[in-house]
């Protein structure tokens, strides 16, 4: 495994669409160590996901791993290390709250963003079989911001208000759960 490099916003790659996982790349090992990669660089920046464009592989493949409890988001559920594969999003329900989030992508900064919360995720596993799971709240949050790095589109790109953009220091110090 390797830890691989984690690109940042003005990387052109960032903004690109990702292409789908294609039938023959599954059990193919160039795709398990891609998600194995991820898995390792994840852990070692002590995110909660990524997704492969972050690492300049424009495949459509995300992680998300929360450990849960209290963290830098607040108190929060875990959600066990899922990879999706392909996923596709339907909103259940239009209704948004807002979280501040981060990226690793955009180092040092958190901005406040609204989204739906909740969703329902079909995608492919590891293993090639389909999957659907049912997010809510922040879940849905953390999924819906790693979906957007595969439709090439950022956090910052989803503000309504800049003002809520904000350094991580002057978070932690001015900053609220809800804007
Ligand atoms: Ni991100």
């Amino acid at each position: 495994m390797t830890i691989r490099n984690i690109i940042r916003m003005g990387h052109p790659s960032l903004r690109q669409q990702a292409q789908p996982v294609t039938p023959q790349m599954f059990g193919a090992a160039e795709l398990t160590q891609l998600v194995k990669d991820m898995v390792e660089t994840l852990h070692d920046c002590g995110g909660i996901g990524l997704a492969a464009p972050q690492i300049d592989v424009s495949l459509r493949v995300a992680i998300i791993d929360i450990p849960g409890g209290p963290s830098r988001y607040g108190e929060i559920a875990p959600m066990p290390l899922t990879t999706f594969i392909n996923p596709k999003i339907e909103i259940l329900d239009p209704t948004t709250a807002g979280h501040f989030e981060g990226c690793l992508s955009v180092p040092g900064l958190r901005g406040f963003v609204e989204r739906a919360q909740h969703i329902q995720v079909s995608y492919t596993t590891i293993a090639g079989t389909p999957a659907q799971i049912t997010l809510n709240g922040f879940w849905a949050t953390v999924f819906q911001h790693e979906f957007d790095h595969l439709d090439g589109i950022l956090y910052v790109d989803r503000m309504n208000d800049t003002r809520q953009l904000m350094f991580e220091e002057e978070y932690s110090q001015f900053g609220s759960a809800e804007a």
